[in-house]
């Protein structure tokens, strides 16, 4: 047994101590100033980060720390409220070791939010983006070092990294609910910072957002053969000809702005899976 499945077991069997084997089908990551959505799961039991062998401490701003395990949309969910980032100085590893943990405990979707950045000139503010396909700008990949089997082929292709079964669902979604979303490309980046104008300019070669999060959870969560879903916020325009100065209490405002939209599809996608 490796050590990254003694590590899984034990998550597992601290989880199963509290939840008493309560055993989840989807499950939710949700993204800066987006956890709106967790409050709307009928709760069955909540479990702080630090109760659980192998998670991190949720340190950035608006990121609560807990684990959520209950009912929304007629499903068994269990959702992290709060998200680990690869800047908060965690390894890729630490970041997705969640979502091994979710498919130990019989998750078979993965659906997650995030805050962005709008490059493309149609994303505004407080508009919601579906991500079709990414691009892993951030120099490193949860699945280096040696590969378990039993988790996961060690060259799994990137061919529907976002399942487009789950895409139509939230189309629908938005469609039904009069909600504008649109379809796009994320970069993911390292951050801390934000681009600079020279970035943005170039990243907009290469897609219609840019964050800091999503990628390595997707990695995995395609390694272990989860059925994804990603649909980001746009935080902030990224005009790099007309750049304004970003900042956390902006990328809130315009979160909160978009997260009852955010939410309603997501119940909606979970109710039709
Ligand atoms: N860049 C990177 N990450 C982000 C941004 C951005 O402009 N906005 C929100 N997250």
């Amino acid at each position: 047994m490796t050590n990254l499945t003694k590590q899984i077991e034990k998550a597992v069997k601290k989880i199963d101590s509290v939840s008493k084997k309560f055993r989840p089908t989807v499950g939710i990551i949700l993204g800066t100033g987006l956890g709106a959505l967790a409050k709307e799961i009928k709760e069955h039991c909540v479990i702080d980060y630090g109760n659980i062998p192998g998670f991190q401490k949720s340190t950035a701003e608006s990121h609560s720390g807990k684990l959520v395990l209950g009912e929304l949309g007629g499903k068994k969910v269990i959702a992290m409220s709060g998200r680990f980032h690869r800047y908060e100085g965690y390894t890729m590893q630490q970041i997705t070791f969640p979502v091994r943990v979710m498919k130990a405990l019989g998750a078979t979707h993965l659906l997650i939010s995030n805050a962005c950045g709008g490059m493309n000139p149609k994303l505004k503010g407080g508009s919601l983006c579906i991500i079709e396909d990414h691009i892993n700008f951030m120099g490193d990949n949860p699945l280096i070092g040696p590969n378990d089997e039993k988790l996961g082929p060690r060259w799994p292709d990137m061919l529907a990294p976002y399942s487009h079964e789950l895409i139509k669902l939230a189309e629908d979604a938005a469609k039904r609910n009069n909600i504008e979303i649109n379809k796009g490309i994320y970069v993911a980046v390292l951050g801390p910072c934000f681009e600079t104008r020279a970035e943005y300019r170039m990243f907009m070669k290469f897609g219609d957002i840019v964050g800091m999060s999503t990628v390595p959870e997707v990695i995995v969560g395609v390694h272990a053969g989860l059925k994804i879903l990603g649909i980001s916020v746009v935080t902030d325009e990224c005009n790099p000809d007309q750049l304004e100065p970003t900042d956390i209490s902006k990328i809130l405002a315009n979160a909160a702005e978009a997260e009852p939209k955010l939410t309603k599809i997501m119940k909606e996608v979970i109710s039709k899976i």
